[in-house]
C-alpha cells in the first residue's frame, strides 16, 4: 500500500514554509524540496487537500494550487481513488537526485581520496590469493585489522582487546547494527540536534521516538538537558559524535564527556559515540575518547572520512557481550565485510601519522579558504569557525535555507538545506557549507550562494525568538 503523510506529519516536516511570494507556491516549493533531499519519500501519498488546509490554516484553494503545481511540474501524481502520490521527475532514479545532474555538489561532507589510496590497494591486491581459501563469509573483521584497530585505541589510552572490535561496512552499517541490537519497538533514542541525517533516517527506520540533546555554537552541548531527558525517558540508546560533530565541528568538552557518561550509566541508556568524524582534528589537539568514562560507550568508527568514502570499512568497538548479540543480528542485514577492502584498511591502518597530516592540510586550507570567501561574499552570516570537521554550520539568521538551497539549485549548485539535520523543521535558517573541496569549487559555491540569498531575501521568524518560553 502506498504510505500516506498525514497532514500533521506533513505540517512538521513543512516548518517555516510560507515566504514573500504567493503562498501556493511557496507549498509546492517546500513539499518538492522535502522530496528532493529524501524527507518525504517518492510514492508517498498527500494528505487530501482539505485534512492539509486545516492542518495549515489556508484556504483550500491554496492547497489545490500548490498541488496542482506540482502536478504540472511533474511532482506529483493524482490518481482516481488513489490521491495524490509524490513522484520524481525522470522515473525513480533514487532517493537524492541532488547527488546527481549538477556542477556542484556540496550535499556530502567528504574529502577526496588519500593520495596514497591506490598504491593500497594495489598491494593488498598482492596479498588477496592468500585469502581465497577462506569462504569470503567475514561476519566479525579479519584478525590483523581488528588487531590494527584495537591497537589505534590502545594508543590513545584506551585498553581495548582484538574482539572487543567488530569491523562493519561503514560506520552506517555498523549504526543499523547497533540500532537493531539495542533499539525495541516502544522504546526512545536521544539524539544531538542537528545530527547527522542519515542516523535520523536510521532511528526513523526503526520507529523510533526519538528526544532532542540541542547542540550550539554558543553553548556547546546542553549537558544538563540531556541529563533531564535520560533521568525521565531512559532512552535504550543515545547517538552522539563527541568530536567534531556533523555538522557543526564543535568537540564535547571533558566535563560534558564526564556527566554524560554517567547520566548514562546509571539508567543503562547505551552511549553511542560516533567518531566518524573524530580524525577531522585541524587545530583542536587531543580530548580523552568517550569510551574513556564509561566501559557502557559503544564506538562507531570508520576510515570513510580519512581515506574515501568509497572504502566502505568501519567497525564497532563495545563490549564483547555486545557484540555477540550483533553478531547474533547480523545475517539479517549481510553476511560479511569484504575481505579485499580490510586488506586495504590494514595497509591504512599501518599509515595512520600520513593519512591524518594529510587530512589535516587539506582541511585546514578549505576551512581557512570557506571562512575568507564567506566574510568577503556573505559578511552579514554568523559563522562560527570549527577547529575540526569538514564543514561550517552557519546561521544566517533570516535566510530560508530551503528557499536558498532551491535558488541555487537553478544555477548548478546542490547544497543541502538546514533542516534536513534536525527534526520536525528545526533549522531552516541554518546552511551547512562542507569545506573539503578546492578553492575554485569553494569560490564557485560562495559566489552562487551570495547571489540566490540576494535573489531569496530574507523573512524575519513568524514567533520572534524571545517569545519561546
Ligand atoms: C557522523 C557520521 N557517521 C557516519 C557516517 C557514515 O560513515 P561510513 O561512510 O563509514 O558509513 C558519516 C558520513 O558522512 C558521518 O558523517
Amino acid at each position: 500500500m502506498t504510505p500516506l503523510v498525514t497532514a500533521r506529519r506533513l505540517t512538521l516536516d513543512l516548518g517555516e514554509w510560507r515566504t514573500s511570494g504567493p503562498a501556493y507556491r511557496a507549498l509546492a516549493d517546500r513539499v518538492r524540496i522535502l522530496l528532493m533531499d529524501g524527507r518525504l519519500a517518492s510514492g508517498s501519498r498527500l494528505p487530501a487537500e482539505r485534512e492539509l488546509s486545516l492542518a495549515l490554516q489556508v484556504s483550500r484553494t491554496t492547497v489545490a494550487a500548490a498541488y496542482a503545481k506540482l502536478r504540472d511540474d511533474g511532482y506529483l501524481l493524482s490518481i482516481r481513488g488513489s490521491g495524490s502520490t509524490l513522484a520524481l521527475p525522470g522515473g525513480a532514479r533514487g532517493s537524492q537526485p541532488l547527488e546527481t545532474g549538477l556542477p556542484l555538489d556540496f550535499t556530502k561532507a567528504t574529502a577526496p581520496a588519500y593520495p596514497g589510496l591506490a598504491a593500497a590497494y594495489l598491494q593488498a591486491a598482492e596479498e588477496l590469493p592468500r585469502y581465497l581459501g577462506h569462504d569470503g563469509f567475514d561476519m566479525t573483521g579479519l584478525p590483523e585489522l581488528r588487531e590494527a584497530i584495537a591497537g589505534h585505541y590502545e594508543a590513545r589510552g584506551l585498553r581495548t582487546a582484538p574482539d572487543q572490535i567488530m569491523v562493519t561496512i561503514g560506520a552506517q552499517h555498523g549504526l543499523s547494527l547497533l540500532t537493531q541490537t539495542l533499539y525495541s519497538a516502544g522504546e526512545r533514542i536521544l539524539v544531538e540536534q542537528p545530527t547527522y541525517p542519515h542516523a535520523l533516517d536510521t532511528f526513523a527506520a526503526a520507529g523510533a521516538r526519538m528526544l532532542a540533546l540541542p547542540v550550539s555554537a554558543e553553548s556547546g552541548w546542553d549537558v544538563a538537558a540531556a541529563q533531564l531527558q535520560i533521568r525521565r525517558s531512559v532512552p535504550s540508546m543515545a547517538y552522539l559524535m563527541p568530536d567534531f560533530h556533523n555538522p557543526t565541528g564543535l568537540s564535547l568538552d571533558v566535563d560534558g564527556r564526564a556527566r554524560l557518561s554517567a547520566a548514562a550509566q546509571r539508567e543503562g541508556t547505551v552511549l553511542v559515540a560516533d567518531e566518524t568524524t573524530a580524525w577531522l582534528d585541524i587545530d583542536r589537539g587531543t580530548l580523552p575518547p568517550l569510551a574513556s568514562f564509561s566501559s557502557q560507550v559503544v564506538t562507531l568508527g570508520s576510515l570513510g572520512k580519512l581515506a574515501w568514502g568509497g572504502l566502505r570499512i568501519g567497525w564497532i568497538r563495545g563490549p564483547r557481550e555486545l557484540l555477540a548479540r550483533v553478531l547474533r543480528n547480523r545475517p539479517a542485514l549481510d553476511l560479511g565485510t569484504p575481505i579485499f577492502e580490510q586488506l586495504v584498511a590494514i595497509k591504512l591502518m599501518a599509515d595512520l601519522p600520513a593519512l591524518t597530516a594529510s587530512r589535516r592540510r587539506g582541511l585546514r586550507e578549505g576551512r581557512d579558504t570557506l571562512v575568507e570567501l564567506l566574510a568577503t561574499h556573505i559578511p552579514q552570516w554568523d559563522v562560527h569557525v570549527p577547529d575540526g570537521g569538514m564543514s561550517l554550520w552557519i546561521n544566517t539568521g533570516s535566510v530560508s535555507t530551503s528557499a536558498l538551497a532551491l535558488a541555487a539549485r537553478a544555477e548548478g549548485l546542490a547544497i543541502v538545506p538546514g533542516p534536513r539535520f534536525g527534526m520536525d523543521g528545526a533549522f531552516e535558517r541554518f546552511l551547512r557549507i562542507p569545506f573539503a573541496y578546492s578553492a575554485e569549487q569553494l569560490s564557485q559555491g560562495v559566489q552562487i550562494l551570495a547571489e540566490a540569498s540576494t535573489k531569496v531575501g530574507s523573512s524575519p521568524l513568524r514567533m520572534p525568538l524571545q517569545a519561546v518560553i
